[in-house]
């Protein structure tokens, strides 16, 4: 029986909805949440991830401003942007898209950001307090995916999780979250060895490395959860995951789509979690 599709388009609106109430509390209150979004070059997915998260925010009410710099901009420079907007107390979150132009250390930036406006949960004081069990912000595409499984009303302890990808903000972060949840996990990346043969195994498959339609019915065990976070450009201009979704839905029990998977519900975790920023900012 083909696999049942989780559509991430659908379960981020009824989010959206909830947390449109909440902006309107909090607005009610005199506080308005706030994103500050910094983009700096014109690197083509970026611009479109954050016009993305720009019209989100627009349609539940919170206040997104945008900051553009050109390519060339010096790290100290974009470093004094971010203690600007550390101090601005009108500004809850402070998101700053990534990947930089390389004269720039990832890094230097993330760790500028003060902690309670780091929205993305990128700040490695964020994922220590992830990684310990501690309340604070989750990194948003780990969180949008927690929160897709947890609408098919799994029990999630004691299954096996594997994780095919190691990047800071999806694959390791993930894993770490779903271990939270007491299940078994399982990394793979581009050095594993016979990956099917771990692939296989899994009850929840998370795929996030950017290699179209990589895993193929032959990777996956009859009755699995396989999540697709890759997005990728293919030549005819279309889309494509990192799952081949044709061959692969024949054999998982529930599978997300690319587009309209993944993506809408981590645009959903930013907003909800500069809600959380603005409550905690004026508590
Ligand atoms: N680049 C790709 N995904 C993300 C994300 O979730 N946040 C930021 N800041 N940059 C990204």
């Amino acid at each position: 029986m083909a696999a049942q599709i989780v559509s991430g388009f659908e379960l981020a609106k009824e989010k959206r909805a909830q947390l449109a109430k909440e902006v309107e509390k909090l607005k009610q209150a005199g506080i308005e949440p706030t994103l500050s979004v910094i983009l700096v070059g014109d690197h083509p997915a970026s611009q479109s991830y954050v016009k993305a998260k720009q019209k989100a925010c627009e349609e539940i009410g919170i206040r997104s401003i945008l900051l553009t710099f050109p390519a060339d901009i010096c790290e100290s420079f974009l470093l004094e942007q971010i203690a600007r907007l550390n101090e601005d107390r009108s500004v809850h979150g402070i998101l700053v898209q990534l990947p930089l132009p390389k004269q720039i250390d990832e890094l230097h930036v993330i760790e500028t950001i003060a902690p309670e406006k780091d929205v993305d949960g990128f700040h490695p004081l964020n994922i220590g307090r992830m990684m310990t069990g501690q309340r604070t912000f989750l990194p948003c595409t780990p969180y949008g995916i927690l929160y897709m499984v947890q609408s098919l009303q799994v029990d999630i302890a004691g299954k096996h999780v594997v994780v095919v990808g190691r990047s800071n903000i999806v694959g390791k972060p993930v894993g770490q979250l779903f271990l939270r949840e007491h299940a078994t996990v399982t990394y793979c990346h581009s050095r594993t060895n016979d990956l099917a043969a771990i692939t296989s195994q899994a009850d929840i498959l998370i795929v996030a490395v950017g290699k179209p339609k990589l895993i193929t019915s032959q990777h996956v065990k009859e009755g699995a959860i396989v999540i697709d976070v890759g997005v990728n450009r293919l030549e005819n201009g279309k889309l494509c995951g990192d799952v081949d979704f044709d061959d692969v839905k024949e054999v998982a029990s529930y599978i997300t789509p690319v587009p309209k998977g993944v993506g809408p519900m981590t645009i959903t975790m930013l907003l909800n979690n500069t809600i959380q920023a603005a409550r905690e900012q004026h508590q």
